[in-house]
């Protein structure tokens, strides 16, 4: 594997993820380096597939590896077990079998239903990842959580499905619009405060010169301005730096046996109750942003946070134009009742993931309903 790629293993596993431009022109040749067959399945939404499927099936025939690909409809419906089945359905009649492989282009819904449908089919097939949204890239490509939804809740079937490889290639986040694109950074802008002081201050504006030349002190829109290969040479190195954040917190604890992947869940547990509490009107990193805020807050109380430091995160979420507060007609009650159903609440006693400082974070017992009562209400 050349020096692109970010090596994530852990017990009982270990594949690359490859960051780069230009790469999925090049996606047949490198899977190649990893994976047989003569056949793959390629699982994309009519959007990616509209924008990137030409290109990849070029690709795998020019290795002679027949693709066939796999339309379904863009959105979270489509995560249900019905898809899964049209999708298996159409793998057998195309001839996809336990020699061949799955890929999945697009978000992370063609990601997390296209690493269900590997894991299952056949008893299991290799699944690589090519991501083209920014959530993708640095968030759910990551860490081998597959999983599809029921009536009941989101991700409740699933499976651990480690992929094969990890294509990201940034150049198709150009056709990405900015409200994806900030589901994203409400991720990323997470692991700068759980994990990375410096790459927080790189993204802040205003901040010393960034190590990392297009990436730091830099909104959207001023993102949107710069030169394409500067944009891009600054993508790649954002996204392999959080790709290794995620990457070194998943092989510690992959099964979310130790406590350490929890720390992922920052601003999540509030973020998660506002996604319900507005029936899933306002997306999920969006929600997140305005539960990092609650979490904030509730970190000054519990974790010895700086108001500073509290101040410094919604101007980094507000400068990659992320929602600080929770919108009027979003009713706290509602919120409030929902924390309380969360899955992180262990044995009755509340896990909620604190930050003493930037770049740390922690799971605190501590932490009552009450202060979090608090925390929405003064969203
Ligand atoms: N497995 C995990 O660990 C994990 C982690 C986080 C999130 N997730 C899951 O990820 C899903 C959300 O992923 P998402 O935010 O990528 O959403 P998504 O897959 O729905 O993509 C968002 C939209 O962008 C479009 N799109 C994709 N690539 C594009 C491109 N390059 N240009 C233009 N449009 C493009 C899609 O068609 C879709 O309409 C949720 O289902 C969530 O549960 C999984
Ligand atoms: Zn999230």
């Amino acid at each position: 594997m050349n020096s692109d790629a970010i090596e994530i293993s852990g017990d009982g596993f270990c594949y690359f993820a490859l960051v780069g431009r230009g790469l999925l022109a090049r996606a047949g040749e490198l899977v190649r380096h990893q994976l047989g067959g003569d056949r793959c399945a390629i699982i994309a939404d009519e959007t990616s597939a509209r924008l990137f499927a030409n290109r990849l099936c070029e690709s795998f025939r020019s290795q002679k590896c027949s693709p066939r690909l796999i339309r379904i409809p863009a959105g979270e419906k489509s995560k249900s077990l019905t898809q899964v089945e049209k999708i298996c359905d159409e793998m057998i009649e195309a001839g996809v079998d336990r020699s061949s492989f799955v890929v999945g282009l697009g978000g992370g819904v063609v990601g997390d239903i296209s690493s269900f449908v590997a894991s299952i089919f056949e008893r299991g097939v290799p699944h690589v990842q090519i991501p083209t949204t920014l959530l993708a890239m640095v968030d759910s490509s990551i860490g081998g959580k597959t999983g599809v939804n029921l009536s009941a809740g989101k991700n409740l079937i699933g499976t651990i499905h480690h992929p094969a490889l990890i294509i990201a290639d940034v150049e198709t986040l150009e056709s990405l619009p900015p409200r994806e694109l900030r589901q994203g950074y409400a991720e990323i802008i997470k692991h700068a405060i759980i994990r990375d002081a410096d790459m927080f201050y790189d993204l802040s504006s205003g901040a010393k010169q960034s190590k990392v030349e297009g990436s730091g002190g830099i909104s959207l829109k001023s993102q949107r301005d710069l030169p394409v290969s500067a944009r891009h040479d600054g993508l790649v190195a954002l996204i392999w730096r959080n790709i290794a954040i995620k990457a070194g917190i998943v092989s510690a604890d992959a099964r979310e046996l130790l406590g350490k992947r929890a720390l992922l869940n920052f601003g999540h547990t509030v973020g998660h109750a506002i996604e319900h509490a507005a029936e899933f009107r306002i997306p999920h990193g969006d929600c997140v942003s305005i539960g990092m805020v609650a979490a904030c807050n509730i970190s000054i109380k519990r974790a010895g946070f700086s108001v500073e430091e509290r101040d410094a995160v919604v101007a980094l979420l507000k400068q990659f134009e992320l929602p600080t507060r929770l919108p009027d007609e979003v009713d706290r009650k509602k919120a409030v009742a929902a924390v309380a159903h969360d899955k992180k609440f262990v044995g009755g006693e509340i896990r909620f993931v604190v930050t003493p400082r930037i770049g740390e974070a922690r799971v605190s017992n501590e932490v009552t309903m009450a202060d979090i009562r608090d925390a929405i209400a003064e969203l």
